[in-house]
């Protein structure tokens, strides 16, 4: 009997609403579970199941973000068969994320003396709470009634934003574990920031790609000349390091970065301000548009732009 795993991954059990079920189900399963075994009478053990809740919720964005650079990079059955169910991961997220939200609800609720104390900082807050606008946003327009009253521009718009957003907030925290900024960062902490950075690092390397096949498209016979091959290679490698390295450098360039007032103030409020756990990704970006750039200029004056 021969496998086909085309025809496996199209098998109706897992796919669309049924491998919704199959993961969210069993996910919630997990969390009343750990809730009956956590102490809820007080403001450390909700805590903790927001913590508990949202691990679960992380690798789903990651993988959201991730899914369409995967099929560019790697085409194949599986990233084909992620594409076509990645509305259905992103409702597992939010699954997750409501877990998250609920336990956020106890204990604001409930500990409110330990929420304002111990958990409470206008920046996290504010971060947190578009984090929560965007969710349910995202979840309502994903269906027919709420999606007829975006226009297909404004559609795209609020689901880039989410999905960045919602992929950002949950990097800059596994950033800043991994940077030491609260202690002794743990072996999750570690698989968490690098499963960030890839899911992005994919989407910077798929948008190359792509650069590099729309200029080939056009003109085949013109390449990146060597000089800006050979430059943005050492711009990505330079952004690996210093994706590597937080803790080394992340005082020394906060400092920096936060030393004018302003910047101070922003810092404050501002979701993500002065953008440290990025800094790598820009990089790397630079170095990506090098790479491709020679090829990038044919197309844009092919374009006419
Ligand atoms: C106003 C809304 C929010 C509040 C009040 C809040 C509160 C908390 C608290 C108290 C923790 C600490 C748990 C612990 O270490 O014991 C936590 C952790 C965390 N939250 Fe939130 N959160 C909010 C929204 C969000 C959103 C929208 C995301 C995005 C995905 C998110 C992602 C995370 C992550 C990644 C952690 C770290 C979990 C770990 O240590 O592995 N949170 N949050």
């Amino acid at each position: 009997m021969s496998f086909d795993l085309k025809v496996v991954l199209k098998n109706k059990a897992i796919n669309e609403w049924r491998l919704f079920w199959l993961i969210s189900v069993p996910m919630s399963i997990i969390m009343v579970i750990a809730m009956s075994g956590a102490d809820m009478s007080n403001g450390p053990g909700v805590s903790k199941m927001i913590q508990f809740s949202v691990r679960f919720a992380v690798p789903f964005i990651f993988l959201v973000v991730a899914i369409s650079s995967v099929q560019i990079l790697f085409p194949g059955p599986i990233p084909a068969w992620l594409l076509r169910n990645r509305k259905y991961i992103g409702m597992c997220f939010a699954v997750a994320m409501a877990w998250q939200g609920m336990f956020i609800f106890i204990m604001s609720n409930f500990f409110r003396d330990y929420y304002f104390e111990d958990v409470y900082l206008l920046r996290d807050e504010l971060e947190g709470s578009i984090g929560y606008i965007f969710l349910p946003a995202m979840v309502v327009t994903s269906f027919r009634f709420g999606r007829k009253h975006l226009t297909l521009k404004q559609w795209k718009l609020l689901h880039t934003s989410a999905i960045y957003f919602l992929w950002a907030y949950p990097f800059s925290v596994y950033w800043w574990n991994f940077s030491h900024y609260y202690g002794n960062p743990q072996p999750i902490d570690y698989v968490y920031y690098w499963g960030g950075f890839l899911a992005f690092a994919l989407r910077i390397a798929a948008w190359g790609k792509q650069r590099q096949k729309a200029a080939k498209k056009l003109l085949p016979a013109i390449s990146t000349p060597l000089a800006f091959k050979g430059l943005g290679g050492a711009i990505i490698a330079f952004g690996l390091i210093v994706a590597a390295t937080g803790l080394q450098w992340q005082k020394p360039v906060s400092a920096f970065l936060t030393a004018p007032k302003w910047s101070a103030d922003l810092e404050l409020w501002l979701p993500f301000w002065p953008f440290e756990p990025y800094l790598s990704l820009f990089i790397i970006g630079l170095g990506t548009m090098l790479v491709t750039r020679a090829r990038a200029e044919v197309n844009d004056k092919g374009q006419g732009r």
